[in-house]
């Protein structure tokens, strides 16, 4: 297939949203990550989203709109918190879980009765479903690697694969929007973002964390979020989560150094390091840290590391969106960190 490389420029978002009617796939740049949109009430259209990530059907699709307006088409019920919320977060890294209208095709919602909903901030993407309709779209990777925050890890995943790519240089956030179901009472978050456990309850009062967040699921446990059950956001090496202080994680790192170690490590720790390191940003940055998290990830495997030590960040504000998914990409393999276990 071939694959329009497109700007930002009105004209060049025509072009894409010309696509996006004619039901073609288009990766768009949003604040988060880059997505890979589709006409959201065309089933026809976002089945080709699916094929062309590798997604398993069974894992639902968020809708993104740019205008309050376009709720109506999706959910038939948006309660007074979900009104609270849009006023507090939208535009901007919040994703709703809702009931979903009959409106919308079966296959975006993978066969749920539900339906997920966010209002993007960034401008290009606006302006796309403003001249489009409402779009569907998971993040642009390709399944199971780390989702694109830059227009070349776009290129790499999608070139040949979507209709066209708008490049909208680096996402802004860096991690996926925060997930909550507005289902249950209280709302539970599903998945941590940009917008904090913190953030919401100072708008709408108690809301739960799902455990899965941090944990793997159990032996026949059914996800509260499909994508819950998924290998996520994993390079090729592999990544062992350390837990403890910076002397610790230190420590430990020097001590297993060798051929292909390398670590994603806070800026303070990387002088102290005696291993090939990407620093992540200051310890207490962890907007930073959550802005260059899938970056590094695929910078590990670009420099050919099999092994990747990472400090694990506090599951705390944005921290918890980072440990969400570094706890992922290292396949929930986290040691604690104590003097006794440096050798
Ligand atoms: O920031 C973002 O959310 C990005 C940008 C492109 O907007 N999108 C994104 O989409 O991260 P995706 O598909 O990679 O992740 C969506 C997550 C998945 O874990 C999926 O299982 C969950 O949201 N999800 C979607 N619809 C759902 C539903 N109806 N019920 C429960 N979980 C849902
Ligand atoms: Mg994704």
């Amino acid at each position: 297939m071939e694959t329009k490389l497109l700007t930002t420029s009105a004209k060049d978002i025509a072009i894409a949203a010309g696509l996006i009617r004619q039901g073609g796939i288009v990766a768009m740049p949003t604040e988060t990550v880059y997505g890979l949109a589709a006409d959201a009430l065309n089933g026809e259209a976002v089945k080709k989203i699916f094929a062309a990530k590798g997604r398993p059907a069974d894992n639902p699709l968020i809708v993104h709109i740019a205008d309050l307006s376009q709720i109506g088409e999706l959910t038939d019920d948006f309660p007074e918190k979900a009104r609270f919320l849009a006023e507090a977060f939208w535009p901007g890294p919040l994703t709703m879980i809702l009931p979903r209208s009959s409106r919308v095709p079966p296959i975006v919602s993978a066969g749920l009765p539900t339906v997920a909903i966010r209002f993007p901030s960034h401008p290009a993407a606006q302006r796309l479903i403003r001249e489009s309709c409402p779009l569907a779209a998971p993040s642009a990777n390709l399944s199971g690697s780390p989702s694109p925050t830059t227009f070349r890890h776009v290129r790499e995943d999608m070139m040949g694969r979507a209709d066209a790519i708008i490049d909208g240089g680096d996402c802004a956030v860096g991690v996926e929007s925060t997930v909550i179901t507005l289902l249950s009472d209280p709302p539970r978050l599903l998945r941590p973002g940009g917008i904090t456990a913190e953030q919401l309850r100072d708008v709408i009062g108690p809301v739960t964390v799902d455990e899965a967040v941090c944990r793997p699921l159990r032996e026949g446990e059914a996800p509260a979020s499909p994508g819950m059950k998924y290998k996520h956001y994993a390079p090729c090496a592999q990544v062992i989560l350390l837990q403890g202080g910076e002397d610790d994680f230190v420590a430990y790192v020097n001590a297993h150094a060798g051929d292909g170690v390398g670590a994603l490590c806070d800026s303070e720790e990387t002088a102290r390091l005696q291993v090939p390191c990407m620093a992540l940003g200051p310890a207490e940055d962890l907007e930073k840290q959550a802005h260059e998290l899938f970056a590094a990830l695929r910078g590990a495997d670009e420099r050919g590391w099999k092994t990747v030590y990472a400090h694990c960040p506090p599951q705390t504000g944005v921290g918890l969106a980072v440990y969400n998914r570094m706890v992922r990409a290292a396949g929930f393999c986290v040691i604690p960190l104590g003097k006794e276990e440096v050798v």
